[in-house]
């Protein structure tokens, strides 16, 4: 089993279309069973995959605060073969940084929920919220590799080295094992345009084969967000949905798959 952290300290970077697109992707590329976890107080990963505001049993929170198993808390994908979630719901994240800084060992809770769980998927993706808080910590204690997600200009690429930084700091601290496993470019405006390849080059230059093939930008995401669907079912043929299906092709080409602890 892989878990994988997608992070960056910043909002509106690409991460939940990312995270909720690419775990489509893998379930149905590699028939292996897919998780997502959703840590974000924002909840769009479990908006996106069909579990808006989830009634009754246990949610994200439940696992991280009440000893809930994560098994118990993920929930099937409609259309999506082996595909499930771990839900978030809004009030309850909300406070969650805080009271997961000041629980003992909070940024241990998710690694231990994720080593309890008796029937592991073959991939996990851990959604986590746009800020360096004790929830993104607590994903990158819990991941075997990390995953950034930018979109191509000068101060949301400078959010690649912060991220970077970040990995690095909990590596040291809890995780040797994590590595930053992906740079993905992403919200790339079409009709490229020198600004934004030289924006891209200059991260290439940095970052070299971490950094996958771009995602462009289209309207047919907010239109499968709003859908309750990943791009894989709402709209199979279009350009950004095989724009996903390349990173996938290129993480997997890089081991993530494989990356097993
Ligand atoms: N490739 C894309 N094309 C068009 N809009 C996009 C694309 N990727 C993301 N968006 C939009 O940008 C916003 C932020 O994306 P999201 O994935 O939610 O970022 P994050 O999780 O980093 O905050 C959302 O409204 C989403 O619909
Ligand atoms: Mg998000």
């Amino acid at each position: 089993m892989t878990v994988i952290a997608v992070g960056n300290q910043g909002g509106s970077a690409g991460k939940t279309t990312f995270v909720v697109n690419a775990a489509a992707r893998l379930a149905q590329r590699t028939g292996r069973p897919v998780r997502v976890v959703d840590l974000d107080a924002q909840a769009n990963a479990s908006h996106w995959l069909g579990h808006h505001e989830p009634a009754g049993a246990p949610t994200v929170s439940d696992v991280l605060f009440h000893g809930a198993a994560l098994i118990d808390a993920a929930r099937p994908v409609v259309d999506v073969d082996q595909l499930s979630v771990v839900p978030a719901r809004r009030a309850e994240m909300e406070g969650a940084d805080v009271t997961l800084s000041r629980v003992l060992g909070g940024e241990q809770k998710l690694r231990m929920a994720i080593a309890a769980d008796p029937q592991p998927p073959a991939i996990t993706l851990i959604d986590c919220p746009g800020s360096l808080s004790t929830v993104t910590v607590a994903a990158l204690v819990a991941a075997d590799l990390a995953v950034t997600v930018f979109a191509p200009m000068e101060k949301e690429a400078g959010a690649v080295a912060a991220f970077e930084d970040t990995v690095t700091q909990v590596a040291a601290a809890y995780n040797p094992r994590l590595r930053l496993a992906g740079v993905v470019p992403s919200i790339v405006p079409g009709g490229g345009g020198r600004y934004y390849t030289d924006v891209l080059a200059q991260v290439r230059d940095g970052w070299g084969d971490l950094v996958t093939p771009p995602v462009r930008r289209s309207v047919r995401v907010p239109e499968a967000y709003s859908a309750q669907q990943p791009l894989t079912v709402y709209a199979p043929g279009e350009a950004v949905t095989a724009d996903l299906a390349a990173v996938v092709e290129h993480l997997l080409g890089a081991g993530v798959a494989g990356a097993a602890r």
